[in-house]
């Protein structure tokens, strides 16, 4: 069967190129429905883009590559498709924008934009192999059992990155990349939870604060969670994108606060209260309890000096720690790193040395912070290669 376009992976930059592809376009998935990962995220809400996004919320080795496709297919954009369609949402916080009611309505819009412009739909299908000969390429599928090999002018490599293996998340892309000729950068778990050995905060789990993490020269205030595995939250999901083995970690446990003038306050206040009390008034009672055991704090503020005070307010706008690591692809939300952009045009997608081979979404080396930014990098990269196409 010959195809103009045949693009792998149903998922959110696989759906949002079919709808924007010229010609007779094919697209294939392994799994049982379309957008699965669009299904599940944002808590069912999907976090469909970010009113801020921008070049400088994208991690790559080169980071000017994702400009043009965001400029030319930008969260407005989006924004107005979702509003075409009857899409209710709002803004949840830091310009994230999700659905009113459910994922499943983004994934119901791209299924209707991909009947508008006829591109066809084949899920539970497996890609066996794919090969070039000169004219074009050969794909090589298995559907319920059934053999079949397809032809195509332009293949799109839209199979994602390797994170939650149990949702179907292969390495597909990269090697069907490598297979051609391009190089992939070293890939890793990215908006992962931390993990310590014997985890020092399980009795903390479930305890949720404000904090400023920081990694390097970025910085991000968000929510920190205590979870039974170590660290977790809005904040540890962003900077585990930074974050290296070996690294340390820094928190700001009191970003709102100048806690060394609160505790010279409650010094002047409440000086026959015990430092650990007053601890556990500036923050929950769990991680207050903690550190005071951690740090030994002991005696009552009123005897406490300057210098103590200061210190103590260090510890509390630097708590230093070193995970032992991250959760790991098996609950990362993204893959760091992917298929080297030096391989593609950064308007059209499409690999340098091998025309009518064009990547889009996670399988790039483009990942987006927190918030939305993966998505539209997924919604701007497809559509620049479906334009293109
Ligand atoms: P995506 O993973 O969406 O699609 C790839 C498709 O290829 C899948 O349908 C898969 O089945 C198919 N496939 C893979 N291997 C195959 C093979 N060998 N053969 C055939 N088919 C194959 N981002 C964001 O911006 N806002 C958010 O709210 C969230 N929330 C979120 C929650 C969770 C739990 C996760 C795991 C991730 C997020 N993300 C997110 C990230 C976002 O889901 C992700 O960046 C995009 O889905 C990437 O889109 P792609 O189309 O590139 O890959």
């Amino acid at each position: 069967m010959q195809y103009d376009t045949i693009i792998l992976g149903a998922g959110a930059a696989g759906m949002m190129c079919a709808t924007q592809c010229g010609g007779k376009t094919l697209v294939l998935d392994h799994a049982k429905a379309p957008g699965e990962k669009i299904r599940i995220s944002g808590g069912g809400r999907c976090n469909f883009t970010n009113m801020y996004a921008g070049p400088e919320n994208f991690l790559s080795q080169n980071p000017h590559f994702c400009k043009s496709a965001l400029s030319r297919y930008t969260q407005w954009d989006f924004i107005d498709l979702v509003a075409r369609n009857g899409i209710a949402y709002h803004e949840k916080t830091l310009g994230q924008l999700f659905c009113d009611d459910s994922a499943r309505d983004i994934i119901g819009m791209l299924r209707t934009e991909m009947d508008r412009t006829g591109a066809e739909l084949r899920l539970n299908t497996q890609i066996v192999s794919v090969s070039h000969d000169g004219t074009g390429f050969g794909v090589e599928t298995e559907t319920h059992g059934q053999r079949a090999t397809l032809r195509c002018q332009n293949l799109v490599l839209a199979t994602g990155g390797k994170s939650i293996p149990k949702m179907g998340a292969t390495g597909l892309a990269y090697d069907i990349a490598r297979q051609f000729g391009l190089s992939v950068t070293e890939t890793r778990p990215a908006l992962v939870p931390f993990t310590f050995s014997d985890n020092p905060f399980k009795a903390l789990s479930g305890t949720a604060l404000p904090v400023r993490a920081e990694a390097g020269s970025t910085r991000f205030d968000e929510a920190m969670l205590f979870t039974h595995r170590g660290l977790s939250g809005p904040a540890m999901l962003q900077i585990s994108s930074f974050w290296r083995e070996g690294d340390d970690i820094t928190i700001n446990l009191l970003p709102e606060h100048d806690p060394f003038e609160t505790l010279r306050a409650r010094r002047q206040s409440d000086g026959r209260r015990n430092l650990s009390t007053i601890l556990a008034q500036m923050l929950p009672a769990k991680l207050a309890d903690h550190l005071s055991s951690d740090w030994r704090l002991s005696g009552n503020i009123g005897d406490q000096s300057d210098a103590s005070l200061r210190a103590l307010s260090e510890r509390l706008t630097h708590w230093t720690l070193r995970p032992t690591g991250t959760e790991g692809y098996r609950t990362a939300e993204v893959t760091l790193g992917g298929i080297d952009t030096d391989h593609l045009s950064s308007r059209t997608m499409e690999a340098k040395t091998v025309p009518g081979l064009y990547v889009i979404g996670e399988a790039v080396d483009v990942t987006g912070w927190l918030g939305g930014f993966n998505f539209q990098w997924a919604w701007s990269s497809g559509w620049a290669a479906g334009q293109a196409i």
